[in-house]
C-alpha cells in the first residue's frame, strides 16, 4: 500500500509544517492581515505546484475538480475588501513535475491538507472580525465531501501504484518536493 509508505516517509514535514501553521492560524490574536499574508503565500506554493501538474493531462483532469486555486481566490478577495487591499500580485516560483508518479506524490500532499481543514475553520470561526466575513473557503476546501474526496483519491492512487509498481518511490519523492515546497514558501 502506497499510503502508509507516504505517510512514514512525509511524518516529519507534516509535524513541522503544522507546529508553524498552529502558531499563526490558533493565535487567539491573529489579525486579518496576517491572515491573508498566510494565504498569499499558500496560494504562490499551490499555484507553482499546479501550473506544473496541469502540465500532465492525467493531472490536469483531476485538478478540475480538486484545483484549490479559486478557494484561495475567494478568500483573499473577501479579506481585501475586509482589510481595504486593492488586489495581491503573486511571485512566480519554479516547481517542476519529473512523471505523471511524482505529480500524484504532490497531488497526496495537496490533498491530505485539506483533512486538517476542519479543524483550522472551527478556530478560525471563533474571531469576531471573521464572523461576519467567513473567509475560509481554502481551509473548508470540500466541506463535508472532505472525507469521501479523501477516499477516491486514495483508491486511485492506490490502484495506480497497484498498476506501476515500479512508480512506488517515485510517488513518495513527489510528496517530500511538495511538502520541502510548501514549507519553504510558508517560510518567510
Ligand atoms: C494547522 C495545520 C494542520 C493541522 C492541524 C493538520 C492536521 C491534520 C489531520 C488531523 C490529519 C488527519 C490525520 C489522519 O487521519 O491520520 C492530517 C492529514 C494530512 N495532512 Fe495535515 N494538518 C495541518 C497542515 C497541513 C499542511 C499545511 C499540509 C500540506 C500542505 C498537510 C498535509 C497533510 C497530509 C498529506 C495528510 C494525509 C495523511 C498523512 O499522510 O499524514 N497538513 N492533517
Amino acid at each position: 500500500m502506497i499510503a502508509p509508505l507516504i505517510k512514514n516517509n512525509t511524518r516529519l514535514f507534516h509535524e513541522n509544517l503544522e507546529i508553524k501553521l498552529k502558531d499563526v492560524l490558533f493565535n487567539e490574536n491573529l489579525s486579518p492581515l496576517a491572515y491573508y499574508n498566510l494565504l498569499l503565500n499558500f496560494k504562490t506554493a499551490y499555484l507553482s505546484l499546479e501550473n506544473s501538474l496541469k502540465k500532465n493531462s492525467f493531472i490536469e483532469e483531476m485538478l478540475f475538480k480538486r484545483s484549490k486555486i479559486h478557494m484561495l481566490d475567494d478568500d483573499l478577495f473577501c479579506l481585501e475588501k475586509e482589510i481595504g487591499l486593492k488586489t495581491h500580485q503573486i511571485s512566480t516560483l519554479e516547481y517542476n513535475t519529473t512523471s505523471t508518479a511524482n505529480a500524484l506524490g504532490a497531488m497526496y500532499v495537496m490533498e491530505g491538507a485539506t483533512l486538517g481543514g476542519q479543524i483550522i475553520v472551527k478556530f478560525l470561526s471563533r474571531h469576531p472580525w471573521m464572523q461576519s466575513i467567513k473567509c475560509y473557503n481554502f481551509f473548508k476546501s470540500y466541506g463535508k465531501e472532505t472525507g469521501n474526496m479523501w477516499k477516491e483519491f486514495i483508491e486511485f492512487i492506490e490502484d495506480y501504484v497497484e498498476m506501476n509498481p515500479e512508480d512506488s518511490e517515485k510517488v513518495v519523492e513527489g510528496a517530500i518536493m511538495a511538502f520541502k515546497h510548501i514549507d519553504k514558501t510558508l517560510t518567510v
